[in-house]
């Protein structure tokens, strides 16, 4: 279907695209991403934004656009980062291309506080990520502002294209929205974005796309899975839900999921497949071959019991997909595989028979389509949870008795975070293990035995994370259980790293 007075954002394949999209449909209007090469597709937008992406416009495969195309929208557009050097190009101006990337905080003063800057601080903390830099401007090429050290970081050509070097998108440039949102002022008649008419498109793509056929997706019990289920189900399809229990979850956990989903009179069907992802894990230490054993266990147990299935459908996030750069058009670089890439679901991909609806959403936005849906706020409310599970929280082997110790730890750090009424404050959080043998005294006796990791973060949507500055008091309390009451763990560590440079998970 082709949009009209939507957002359309061009992925050049910057990392950040997606927040683009959700920064806009924040704002309250309905943006849509489109590869560059799909411009046709793209109808008649009430704005177009350009994002940012990896490459150089001086490298010879690097990402173009149709700019006679773009100008005959005849509306506002916004190259950001690569996107503004691309524009710079296409009006006749260079950029100069450098392996010196800028990569962090730097400070943004407007040269004129109207356009992009209405109501915009004299010195406003942005995030630059860039190598490449403009030079020799279109005489009609305006700088509308600077950074730190006076360099152009902001302009503005005719007919309202404008170019920002930062990434307004990402929460460290401080007036980022209200930049955006400067730019959306200057299209007019922009469609609003609500999550209901949203719930309601997702719905009739479904229909359109799976008709009659049967659709089989698995359940985790999280978020996810659990609102993919119910949107099949509320958009009337003929469709199978399969738990996979892969010996990796929490404690009590697949009694829980299946308590939950009797709640919704959801039917699911339970396969124990723990032996067969334990054995398959067995003495295996890297991390990558790990996640990659349990994404294809996952698929062939999981296979095995759908037998044959038209479609398959997945929670796949949209963090999920570009943190591995999986979308065949995007243009950003894989940072790890996720298990919803591994190479069976990409042959069922290239087959047409991978169903994904909630790929271009983040995980608040889900939890907001579910509310809709009426599923209940605890359930909801989970945190996160990895598909390969406990297996990312124990770096190096996995074995039954490690997997006992994480769950005995983590159920005590989760109960003292309910206790205590941090759970709901938490995005995620976790107790991991540390196999590293360090020295305790226990009782009267000297122990030498692993580590515990407790680590809660807050995040907005995977992409960045912050450690929680949780009471001591209830750390202490943590600590002091898991030390009591857990055997094999003599010293509780709590992780304050961010992400980036860390991870959430270990692995
Ligand atoms: P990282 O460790 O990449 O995690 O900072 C970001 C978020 O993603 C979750 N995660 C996964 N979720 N399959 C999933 O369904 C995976 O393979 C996977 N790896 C990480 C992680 O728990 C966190 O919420």
């Amino acid at each position: 279907m082709q949009e009209t007075n939507h957002v359309a954002v061009l992925d050049f394949g910057s990392q950040y695209t997606q927040l683009i999209v959700r920064r806009v449909r924040e704002l309250g209007f309905y943006a849509k991403l489109y590869s560059p090469d799909d411009i046709t597709e793209i109808g008649q937008p009430g704005a177009v934004i350009l994002s940012g992406g990896p490459k150089s416009t001086s490298e010879e495969d690097a990402p173009d656009v149709d700019f006679e195309k773009l100008k005959s929208f005849d509306v506002p557009v916004l190259g950001v980062c690569y996107g503004m050097q691309l524009l710079n190009i296409k009006f006749g101006g260079s950029v100069k291309a450098s392996d010196k990337r800028e990569y962090g905080p730097a400070m943004l003063k407007p040269t004129s506080h109207e356009n992009l800057y209405t109501g915009i601080s004299g010195e406003s903390q942005v995030w630059m990520s860039h190598s490449d830099t403009v030079e020799n401007l279109h005489p009609e090429a305006e700088v509308i502002a600077v950074n730190q050290h006076g360099t152009p970081v902001s302009l503005k050509w005719p007919e309202n294209f404008f170019g920002i070097q930062f990434h307004p998108e990402v929460t460290h440039s401080h007036e980022g929205n209200q930049i955006l949102q400067n730019f959306l002022s200057h299209a007019s008649d922009l469609q609003p974005f609500h999550i209901d008419d949203f719930k309601q498109e997702l719905i009739e793509g479904i229909r359109e796309r799976v008709g009659t056929k049967q659709v089989v997706c698995g359940v985790s019990g999280g978020v996810d899975s659990t609102v993919l289920v119910v949107l099949l189900k509320e958009a009337g399809v003929n469709v199978r839900a399969i738990f996979v229990d892969n010996g990796l979850l929490r404690k009590n956990e697949a009694a829980e999921v299946q308590g939950n989903f009797r709640r919704m009179n959801v039917a699911i069907e339970t396969v124990d497949a723990s032996e067969k992802f334990l054995s398959a894990l067995a003495g295996k230490e890297d991390p990558e071959e790990k996640r990659k054993i349990i994404g294809n266990m996952f698929i062939e147990v999981f296979w095995d019991a759908v037998g044959d299935a038209e479609i398959l459908a997945q929670g796949t996030l949209y963090p999920d997909v570009i943190e591995s750069a999986s979308n065949a058009k995007s243009k950003a670089s894989v940072i790890k595989t996720h298990h919803n890439r591994v190479p069976k679901i990409l042959e069922l991909q290239a087959q047409g028979k991978v169903l994904e609806p909630l790929a271009e959403l983040f995980k608040d936005e889900v939890r907001e389509l579910g509310t809709v849906l009426g599923i209940e706020a605890d359930i909801l409310g989970r945190h996160p949870f990895p598909g390969p599970g406990l297996a990312v929280r124990c770096p190096g082997a996995v074995d039954e008795h490690r997997l006992e110790i994480i769950r005995d730890c983590d159920a005590i750090f989760i109960g003292k975070l309910k206790e205590h009424g941090w759970y709901s404050k938490v995005w995620q959080a976790y107790a991991g293990l540390i196999p590293v043998k360090t020295v305790g005294v226990k009782g009267d006796e000297r122990s030498y035995e692993w580590a515990t990791n407790l680590r809660a973060v807050i995040s907005e949507d995977a992409m960045t994370a912050e450690w929680v500055d949780l009471p001591a008091q209830l750390l202490r309390e943590a600590s002091q259980d898991i030390l009591n009451q857990v055997s094999g763990i003599n010293r509780v560590l709590y992780d304050i790293s961010t992400k980036p440079p860390a991870s959430i998970e270990w692995e």
